[in-house]
This record gives C-alpha cells, structure tokens and sequence, in this order.
C-alpha cells in the first residue's frame, strides 16, 4: 500500500469518466478530453514522456525554475500558501518550495484521488513543520481554498504548460477564475510552452519509441477495463498534427478500420481513418501569453526563458490587490 494522505474531496467524480466517453463518442466530432488519460498506467505512461529525448518541456521548465529559484522567492516574499493546480508528481513542486522563504502551507489541487494522496504524503516527510492540504477537485469547475488559509497571500503555481491544454478562451478563463479562487494579494506562477520549429515540436508528441502512443491509447485499455467496453487496441493508432492557425498540437485516436464498438450496452460506429479528438497542446508566443494574463487580470512581473526559447516560465501578480 503506497504512502497515503487525507484528502479533502470536494466534489465526488466518479461517473465522470463513462458520461465523458458516452457523450464524447456520440457527437459528430469524436472526442474525449485529454483529462482522462491520467489514470494509474496513463499516470506511469506520462512520467514515462518527462524523460524521454524528444520531450523537451519538463526538463527544459525543472531547469528554468531551479535557475531562477531565488529570484522566484524574492519576488512571492515569505509567509505564501503555495496553491498547486494539477499537482502530478511533484518534482517540481520541491523545487518551488526549497527556493521559497518561510511557506505558510501546500494546498494540491488533483482529480486523481490517489495520486494527490500519495504527493501529499511524500511532501508531509519531505517538509514536516509545512502545513498540506490536498484538494480533490476538478479545477476546471468552480472550486474554493480551506478557509484557514483565507489570511495567507497564495502563490498560485500551475507547470508544465498544462494550461496548454485549454483552448485560448478557455485558459483566459481559466486564468481569470484562478484569480478569484487565489484572492487578493496573490501571485501566479505559470509554465507556458512556446512555439518552435516543427522538427523539435512534432517528435515531442511522436517519439521513436511509442511512448507517447501508448499513452494516448491507454485510454482504449482504460475505456475496456473500467466501462466494459469490447474495442481491440490493434484496430486504433495515435496521431500528432500541428495546427498551425490555431498554434497548437492536436493528438487523435484515429480508427484503422470501419468498426462498430460497445461501451457500457451502447454501440457506436467508426468510419476507417476517423478521428477522435483528445488533446491540444497550445504553443505561445512570450508577448501573447502576457496579453491574455493581462485580459485575465493578471499584471506579469517577471517572464524566464531558456536559451532556447523552447519554454517560458511567467511570474503573475493579481491587479488591484
Ligand atoms: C501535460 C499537457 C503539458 O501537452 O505536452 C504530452 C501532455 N500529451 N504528450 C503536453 C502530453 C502528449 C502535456 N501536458
């Protein structure tokens, strides 16, 4: 039994994942949100990415972050409650709080009830005298922080270009409620992936060895295992495309053969070469992120780039206190 903390459910998701796929596969264009690829194995899968060649973002950001540590923690001050969204396996999270002076509290915000559980707990040994919280929620739903941290100013920290899955309007909004939910005094701190060269873009989300398709197609094992669903894994492949209007990578499930699947007593019809949609990964431009923070409320402090200017690392403080 791995290490396991309390956590605080906000809101009961299960059921989420079987009303997504029944919609999702129902409507015209196909789909299902990219939400629902962490699960135990998709988890395992994508930590599995973080280390590949091709997949530049995660070590590109860990470096960014540990470079501009200290000038991380002049800017937030001491006394922060550190509100993480998405919380995955926070690596980079030890680096944020070992480059803060004197955080007040670690409050994790996940979907995953066993992955926030198992962080939290590894975070409580790693930090005994900080104060964590885990949050069980989907914060792309109207979420609120305990109300014992409402005195603290919150740091929020959102990595990994995770905002990149939202569409532009989306992660505006996003952006926008994160303010409300952080409240007055707070700053933001946010990964944001930039736009680069095909050739580096394209086998970050292909790579050589299929990690990336296993990933993506895990949802297939997942929709079998967990709904009952009768799809064989041989007759779906993944696809990565660049959209270049929209600035961003789009990641499919396209179906190899005309096929009539079941899930859960319902059947639905796939077209050979159909496509499901399930992820975009947006690409920014610096000034383009900072305007949409603007739009959101958000003032920008600082922004860090690597040398390359593969990924950016924004420093957020919220207008009007
Ligand atoms: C976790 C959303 C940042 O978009 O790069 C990686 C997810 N999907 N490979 C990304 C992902 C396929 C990843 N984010």
């Amino acid at each position: 039994m791995a290490l396991q903390s309390d956590v605080d459910d906000a809101e009961p998701l299960d059921g989420d994942f079987a009303r997504a796929v029944l919609t999702g596969l129902g409507e015209d264009a196909k789909n299902i949100p990219c939400q629902f690829l962490y699960d135990a194995r998709g988890s395992e899968l994508f930590e599995e990415i973080t280390r590949l060649e091709e997949y530049y973002p995660t070590r590109t950001e860990i470096a960014l972050l540990e470079a501009c540590g200290s000038e991380i923690a002049a800017l937030a001050g001491p006394g922060r409650a550190v509100v993480e969204f998405g919380s995955g396996s926070s690596r980079k999270t030890h680096i944020l709080l070992d480059c803060l002076d004197d955080p007040a509290a670690y409050i994790p915000i996940d979907i995953s009830h066993d992955a926030l559980g198992e962080a939290a707990a590894r975070l409580k040994q790693s930090y005994p005298g900080l104060a964590v919280h885990p949050l069980h929620a989907d914060f792309n739903q109207g979420l609120e922080l305990p109300a014992r941290y409402g005195a603290c100013p919150k740091l929020g920290f959102f990595p990994g270009s995770t905002i990149g899955n939202f569409t532009l309007d989306a992660a505006a909004e996003f952006l926008a409620d994160a303010g409300d939910v952080l409240g007055a005094n707070s700053d933001f701190l946010v990964g944001a992936d930039l736009r680069k060269d095909l050739d580096i873009l394209l086998p970050a989300y292909d790579d050589r060895q299929g990690v990336t398709s296993a990933f993506i197609l895990n949802l297939i094992h997942r929709i079998n295992r967990e709904l009952g669903g009768d799809l064989d894994i041989g007759g779906f492949k993944h696809q990565a495309v660049y959209n270049d209007r929209l600035g961003r990578i789009e990641i499919y499930i396209i179906s190899l053969v005309d096929q009539v699947v079941e899930i859960m007593g319902r059947r639905f019809a796939l077209a050979g070469g159909e496509r499901i949609h399930i992820e975009n990964s947006h690409k920014y431009t610096v000034a383009q992120f900072q305007a949409m923070a603007r739009d959101a409320g958000w003032a920008s402090e600082h922004v860090w780039t690597d040398r390359r200017d593969y990924f950016s690392l924004h420093y957020l403080r919220r207008n009007g206190g």
